[in-house]
């Protein structure tokens, strides 16, 4: 029979944490898979994000979206991040790249965050997790000004207010803007 040292306790309970983050992550949002740069300064210009906006990536991965929106757009930026590795990288690339951001990268999870005083959600989310659960958060949480500008993805049975097309030669997806004020 083995008898489990401390050692191999802290190495199983680690790997099986991870594995729930990484269940989670992909049931309820998407992998790691980062928005191309030009996609992201088109999200954020889709956006029309004013000074002072409280703008929110949900699954932010190494933080992008939220940086430009602080540093271009000056918003109060938030990127939420679920998977441990990706939110410890996402914080060594801000410091060992000296990104001057005021954007708040946190550890998190984005399902439990409350929306009600959101500007502008941006996501970049798989479509099962888009139709059975944020899109029921967000009809049921964000107000009527609010935007929501999802890359790759649409959310279905809501009608974009613009569609920016992908840009195939480039490995660019299609951007989906929509408004709150019209989807209810
Ligand atoms: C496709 S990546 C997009 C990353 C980033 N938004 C971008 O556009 O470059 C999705 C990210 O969302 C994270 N994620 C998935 N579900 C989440 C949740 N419920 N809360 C916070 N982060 C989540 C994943 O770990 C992953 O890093």
């Amino acid at each position: 029979m083995i008898i489990p040292t401390p050692i191999m306790v802290l190495l199983i309970a680690f790997i099986g944490l991870m594995l729930y983050f990484l269940v989670i992550a992909n049931v309820y949002g998407a992998p790691f898979v980062p928005t191309p740069m030009r996609a992201v300064k088109r999200m954020l210009e889709l956006a029309k994000i004013k000074p002072g906006n409280v703008v929110v990536d949900i699954g932010c991965g190494d933080g992008r979206l939220a940086i430009m929106a602080d540093q271009i757009y000056h918003a109060q930026a938030f990127g939420f991040e679920l998977s441990p590795p990706i939110f410890l990288y996402a914080k060594l690339r801000i410091l060992f790249k000296r990104i001057k951001t005021k954007a708040l990268i946190a550890f998190k999870d984005s399902r439990y965050i409350d929306l009600s005083e959101v500007d502008v959600v941006v996501l970049f989310m798989m479509p099962n997790p888009l139709r059975d659960f944020w899109k029921k958060k967000f009809e049921k949480e964000l107000p009527p000004g609010a935007r929501v500008i999802s890359y790759a993805f649409s959310i279905p049975g809501w009608e974009p207010s613009h569609t920016e097309p992908p840009i195939k030669e480039e490995n660019v997806g299609p951007i989906y803007v929509y408004k709150m004020s019209e989807i209810y």
